[in-house]
């Protein structure tokens, strides 16, 4: 059963029909662990629907209910413990990758696990060269690296972050997936890093911070190859229309990348999801032919 059915069938059996309309939407599930949104007008209600969705979804052995958006340099959620076990460290599935997290110490969002496969296959279908060395700016417990190192293992991913929580568990998560030697994991921040060890050395840079990518263009761009290669970019961006939302993207890094003196073009554009109303997390692929350095 869907997950948003799930939910609803619980608000329907615990809430009035009216209560039970405000929850269809607000729930992800990261390994055994639900994560609620429960809108302020149902408070006191919460525990009582956790407890209904142990009982209607037996794999979920504990329920939080995030307190505050995502926020700060980590990304991480605020939450708060509903009912089932105490425990906030779950392994989650993906591709058939396991990805061990603490939900409150490190980020991670199943709602990107489309987009992390599209990249792996992007990178198979696309490569630059047999064995390219990627560069994950920002890369959390190492979803993107690990799924890209499964699906094309001649590959080599420098995996920064500045999390140590994210960085302790994509050691784990290297070790889980049996990608030893092709993901590396990188603790540190991610401009010093590349300008320390990373200039001219990617071939491939993978931008996963909607945040903060924009201000980030120039390191990608002096971590590519004199030569080129391809940059994975994220970003927020208002829109009524998603087709405009690509498009506003799309200007907004042109212009940033014709100030960095390079040669461009997207070779592709998608909305990862709707954030807000209008709202949209946008992603672009951008290929770089040359950096004319
Ligand atoms: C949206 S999360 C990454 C998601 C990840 N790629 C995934 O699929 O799960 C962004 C990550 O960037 C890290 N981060 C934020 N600013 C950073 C910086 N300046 N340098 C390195 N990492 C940074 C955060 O700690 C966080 O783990």
């Amino acid at each position: 059963m869907r997950k948003s059915r799930i939910l609803a069938n619980v608000a329907e059996k615990v809430l009035s029909k009216e209560e039970a309309a405000t929850v269809i939407k607000g729930m992800d599930i990261i390994g055994d662990i639900a994560i609620l949104k429960i809108p302020s007008t149902l408070e006191g209600k919460e525990t009582v629907l956790a407890e209904a969705l142990l009982k209607e979804a037996p794999y979920i052995k504990t329920v939080f209910m995030q307190t505050e958006p995502t926020k700060g340099d980590y990304r991480l959620k605020k939450l708060k413990w509903l009912a089932g076990e105490k425990k906030s460290v779950t392994i989650h599935k993906e591709y058939g990758c396991l990805f061990k997290v603490d939900v409150e110490k490190a980020f991670f969002s199943p709602r990107l696990s489309f987009e992390r496969k599209r990249i792996a296959d992007f990178v198979k279908n696309n490569p630059v060269t047999f064995n390219e060395t990627i560069i994950n700016l920002f890369a959390g417990v190492g979803c993107f690296s690990i799924l890209i190192a499964k699906f094309n293992p001649l590959v080599k991913v420098f995996s920064i972050d500045l999390n140590p929580n994210a960085v302790q568990y994509m050691v784990e998560n290297i070790f889980l997936n049996k990608v030893r030697g092709k993901v590396i994991a990188v603790l540190s921040e991610a401009r010093r890093i590349v300008n320390e060890f990373f200039l001219n050395k990617a071939d491939r840079v993978l931008m996963p911070l909607p945040e903060k990518a924009f201000e980030f263009l120039d390191v990608s761009v002096s971590a590519l190859k004199p030569l080129g290669g391809y940059i994975h970019y994220q970003d927020f961006i208002q829109s009524i229309e998603e087709k405009e939302a690509i498009k506003k993207a799309e200007e907004k890094v042109s212009r940033k990348l014709k100030e960095l003196n390079i040669d461009f073009q997207f070779v592709g554009g998608r909305i990862i999801k709707n954030v807000a109303p209008y709202k949209f997390q946008i992603a672009l692929d951008i290929k770089v032919s040359s950096k004319n350095i």
